[in-house]
């Protein structure tokens, strides 16, 4: 069986020579990037859960039409900012876990959900962290089963980690506690920590050592946030932004701690709380025309029901050409934008992404 699917292999190489590889003992030099978090990253996982969840809304057009054609899941009209990174790695696009095709673990995979946060009570029947984390797990046992301990070890530890991760947990917390003191607000932020920290330990344990945040963004000046506060104007909601600042002290915290604790651990945080309030608060500097309202949406700052919602039956808009705009939903950027943050995720100076960029935790710089 082994030299019948070897000679297939052969043949099928001459035709296409990256579709054949298997999960073949990789060159040195060749790293994984595995993909942990929520809609930001999502690229379909949502599309295989059951139930009504977040995200489902993505499988319907307009989503998709400036890159795929179709849509895809992703939350966006294109590419999201982890399919930019796994292009300027020279890996390929990588699928959704749950895409019910054969997976090649040695290129990585992503596990984000839209909707999905680090608390297991966030956003129920969504991907929560820890279920992202036990699916890796799964995916740590196939590799040792087909490279043998030591082989999947070295994979592992070369791999890179890429987290968009929290801001789910935020939304949900201050929808239900609009006036929270801020003693109450720090044990919420320790409690999402504490349980990111957990995650943080056991991919390390599992040989995980270069992981990479983007922390979370400016959350009260979504459009879908205006949208649902017409109250607000042009303002940002002021509470999910000021619980982002607190989630984005206490990650550089623990994971400055985190360095110091464990041997080779290496880490990189992009400032995306800031690189995209940049873009929201001075659009015409980046090559943008609106940073304010969404390409594609129905409402105030067409902030709401992209595609026409959940059932696709509500009204909305969608503008002529996406790359004018910083946001194609309520929530979530454009491919323009996408590419602009991903490039600095990659390379951008340590005014935005350090202590390492995610070129350098590649070892490609
Ligand atoms: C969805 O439901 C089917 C049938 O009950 C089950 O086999 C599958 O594992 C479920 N998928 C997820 C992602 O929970
Ligand atoms: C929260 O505080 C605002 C004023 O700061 C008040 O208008 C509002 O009713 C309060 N909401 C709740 C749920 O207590
Ligand atoms: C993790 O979150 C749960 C709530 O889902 C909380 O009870 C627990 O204390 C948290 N763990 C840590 C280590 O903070
Ligand atoms: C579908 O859309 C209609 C019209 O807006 C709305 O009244 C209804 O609640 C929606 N149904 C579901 C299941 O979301």
């Amino acid at each position: 069986m082994g030299s019948l699917s070897h000679l297939f292999c052969v043949l099928v190489s001459l035709l296409d020579p990256i579709s054949c590889h298997g999960e073949s003992k990789p060159e040195e030099d060749h790293k994984a990037l595995f993909i942990f978090g929520d809609s930001l990253f999502d690229a379909g996982n949502n599309q295989y859960l059951n139930g009504s969840v977040e995200g489902g809304g993505a499988i319907s057009w307009p989503y998709g039409e400036t890159f795929f054609k179709h849509p895809t899941g992703r939350l966006s009209d294109g590419r999201l900012v982890p399919d930019f990174i796994a292009q300027f790695a020279k890996l390929p696009l990588l699928p959704p876990y749950l895409q019910p095709t054969e997976h090649r673990f040695t290129d990585g995979v992503n596990f984000a959900s839209a909707g999905g946060g680090v608390l297991v009570q966030t956003h129920p029947g969504t991907i929560n962290l820890p279920t992202q984390l036990s699916y890796f797990k799964t995916v740590v046992k196939s590799l040792r089963q087909k490279l043998g301990d030591v082989e999947a070890k070295k994979v592992l530890m070369r791999a890179v980690y890429l987290f968009s991760v929290g801001g789910n947990d935020y939304f949900s917390f201050s929808l239900e506690n609009p006036n929270a003191t801020q003693s109450y607000r720090r044990q919420y932020v320790g409690m999402v920590i504490g349980n990111l920290t957990s995650v943080l330990k056991e991919i390390y344990s599992l040989g995980g050592r270069k992981i990479a945040f983007q922390n979370a963004g400016p959350l009260g000046c979504l459009p879908s946030m205006k949208a649902r506060n017409p109250h607000l104007g042009s303002e940002c909601a002021k509470e999910p932004s000021a619980l982002a600042r607190l989630h984005n002290r206490a990650l550089a915290e623990v994971l400055k701690k985190l360095e110091s604790k464990l041997p080779g651990f290496k880490y990189s945080i992009f400032d995306y709380y800031n690189a995209l309030g940049g873009r929201v608060n001075y659009p015409s500097k980046y090559g943008f025309e609106n940073g304010k309202a969404a390409c594609c949406g129905g409402g105030a700052y067409r902030g709401m029901n992209c595609g026409g919602g959940r059932n696709g039956t509500e009204p909305y808009e969608l503008c002529s050409d996406p790359s004018e705009y910083v946001w194609f939903d309520g929530g979530h950027t454009t491919e323009s934008a996408n590419r602009q943050l991903a490039e600095l995720i990659w390379s951008g100076a340590p005014n935005v992404v350090g202590p390492y960029n995610v070129k350098q935790l590649f070892g490609h710089a």
